[in-house]
């Protein structure tokens, strides 16, 4: 069974129980591909040069289908890994495990709805005119409206799971000084004791 944390004793530049390097380079990946995406997505009402919205728009697809496979990849490296060997107690562990769920699940499922919404929108759906997109449903402009909100409701709960998520790994740093942060951010310095 492999282990996404690394214990080895050998690798001296790595912390006990420390994330590996590519789970590490995804996760803050991952975080700064979401921050532009939401930003893109809330901000292109600010653009009023059409040429411009949709440059941006495509960037936001582009992005947004570039995060769905990020979080594909990181759940296949998860797959048949043990847990995290932390003694953390039950219910932080089961707390973890359900924002970590919602997470994925909104992570994989805002790309899908968003993908439809286009797909529902436009009757050829491209990346910047050249790529074509899969359709995934019938081109219908009334579904593409209701897929928005959607995709719009989702883009609210993702902040504010990803604010809780947060806000838990500062708690675990300097609250309950355990190694819940730095073993995902190993340039911080560890609190425990
Ligand atoms: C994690 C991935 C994604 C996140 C967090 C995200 C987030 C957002 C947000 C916050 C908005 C603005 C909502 C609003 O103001 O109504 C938006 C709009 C939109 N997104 Fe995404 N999105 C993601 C992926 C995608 C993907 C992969 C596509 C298509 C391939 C896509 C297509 C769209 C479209 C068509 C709009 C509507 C633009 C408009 O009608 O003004 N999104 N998205």
């Amino acid at each position: 069974m492999t282990n996404e944390f690394d214990n080895s004793q050998n690798e001296k530049s790595l912390k006990p129980n420390q994330f590996k390097t590519p789970q590490i380079a995804i996760h803050w990946a991952t975080l700064a591909l979401v921050a532009i995406v939401i930003a893109i997505g809330f901000g292109s009402d600010l653009i009023e040069a059409r040429a411009t919205k949709h440059l941006a728009m495509d960037i936001h697809r582009l992005l947004g289908l570039i995060i769905g496979l990020l979080v594909l990849a990181r759940l296949a490296m998860r797959l048949g890994n043990r847990s995290p060997d932390l003694e953390t107690p039950l219910p932080l562990r089961l707390a973890g495990a359900a924002s970590q769920g919602a997470m994925y699940l909104l992570l994989v499922g805002m790309p899908i709805i968003g993908l439809m919404q286009t797909s529902a929108a436009r009757a050829h759906p491209t990346l910047f005119g050249v790529i074509p997109l899969p359709v995934l449903t019938a081109h219908d402009r009334d579904l593409a409206d209701s897929l928005g909100e959607w995709h719009e409701r989702g883009a609210w709960v993702l902040i504010a799971v990803i604010g809780l998520h947060a806000a838990a790994a500062l708690w675990h740093h300097y609250g309950r000084k355990d190694d819940v942060l730095t073993r995902m951010a190993p340039w911080i310095k560890t609190r425990r004791a």
